[in-house]
């Protein structure tokens, strides 16, 4: 009986190889015999150059703080974002996201921060473009730095968030950004309307060449809690589910990228990212805009916690993510995990 089950396997396999009339290339293990031939037929590569960095910046001088949920990521003075960026730059990374850490007695119902020409964000801003000019700025354009209550809009008495109000105070904003340094400014608030108001005002203002990255697709995501801890903007109240999207929704993502694009954005974002991959692909369908992905705190602060547990080895794990997120079509990705990636890559 056995002897029989095994004469049908054997010639089940000599079936199955023997068709080299057939001339179809059953023998799929060829392609990976050696890590040279591998290399060639990939079909998706993860570069350098694919990557953004984000930064938080908080006052001060040689000022390097750690943030517990999010091992190996500090809250950095200027002094050492610009030292960091320098060295990220040498080493391939083109593009740095900059979010700044509001002191709470600079904080307010209006925003007000948010404008100040001397802010924390504007001074880094001329900081880098003076120091690193080459270097991609892109900067955050949403008012959670600076209200007291921690949401991305101003917010009334009923705690509804107001969105022409908003809209109005970012388009400002990102004037401002731009008036500092930044190569793009990236609104990260889910407004209706700031997009085009936002490309507006830039012009208006002849910024006519300061880029739009808009946070098109941003849904409302349980991954974000260690970014709110690093930035310390907890909510005093409710939550963003008027504004982000329900992680439940594509045809809706997809919307809200045309209506930005038709606003002027010149880069469409979706975000978190590996858990929307299908959000992405379909994206890439779609836009002949460039597509960029959030890979975010919370997907960065899982694959530490298990690192640091020993349950697997984290330079391959994000390559993997970051690979996988490139794969669904995206463009560039927002990570964290930029120095971990780095060290996969070259070694
Ligand atoms: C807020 C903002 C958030 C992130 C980027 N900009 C958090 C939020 O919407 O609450 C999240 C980034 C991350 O989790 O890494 N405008």
């Amino acid at each position: 009986m056995k002897e029989k089950l095994h004469e049908n396997a054997l010639s089940f396999l000599k079936e199955r190889y023997d068709n080299t009339h057939l001339n179809l290339p059953l023998r799929m293990r060829r392609n990976r015999k050696s890590p040279a031939i591998r290399s060639l037929v990939a079909e998706t590569s993860l570069l350098k150059s694919d990557l953004v960095l984000p930064f938080f910046i908080i006052e001060g001088e040689r000022k390097k703080e750690a943030i517990a949920s999010m091992p190996g990521i500090f809250r950095l003075s200027p002094d050492l974002v610009l030292r960091e960026a320098e060295e990220m730059h040498t080493r391939g990374i083109q593009g740095i996201a900059l979010f700044p850490v509001t002191p709470s007695d600079l904080k307010s119902e209006q925003a007000e921060e948010a404008l100040r020409p001397d802010s924390l964000l504007h001074r880094t801003l001329r900081l880098i473009k003076k120091e690193i000019p080459s270097l991609c700025l892109i900067s955050d354009v949403a008012l959670d730095p600076y209200t007291t209550h921690g949401h991305d809009g101003l917010a009334n008495k009923a705690e509804e968030i107001l969105n022409d109000e908003t809209v109005r105070l970012l388009g400002k904003m990102a004037v401002a950004q731009a008036e500092a340094g930044a190569d793009v400014v990236a609104p990260s608030d889910m407004m209706d309307g700031r997009v085009g108001f936002i490309r507006r005002s830039l012009d208006l203002s002849s910024f006519q060449n300061t880029s739009i990255l808009a946070y098109s697709a941003k849904y409302a995501s349980s991954f974000y809690s260690p970014f709110r801890d690093a930035l310390q903007t907890e909510l005093s109240f409710g939550d963003k589910k008027t504004y982000q999207m329900h992680p439940g929704n594509v045809r809706e993502a997809l919307l809200e990228a045309e209506l930005d694009e038709k606003e002027g954005a010149d880069i469409l974002m979706v975000k978190p990212a590996g858990m929307y991959l299908d959000v992405i692909a379909k994206l890439r369908e779609r836009t002949h805009r460039p597509v960029a992905a959030y890979h975010v705190s919370g997907e960065y602060a899982m694959v530490m916690a298990a690192y640091e547990k020993g349950y697997l080895h984290a330079p391959s794990a994000f390559y993997e993510t970051l690979l996988g997120i490139k794969r669904a079509g995206a463009n560039l990705i927002f990570t964290y995990a930029v120095e971990q990636v780095l060290e996969f890559l070259d070694n």
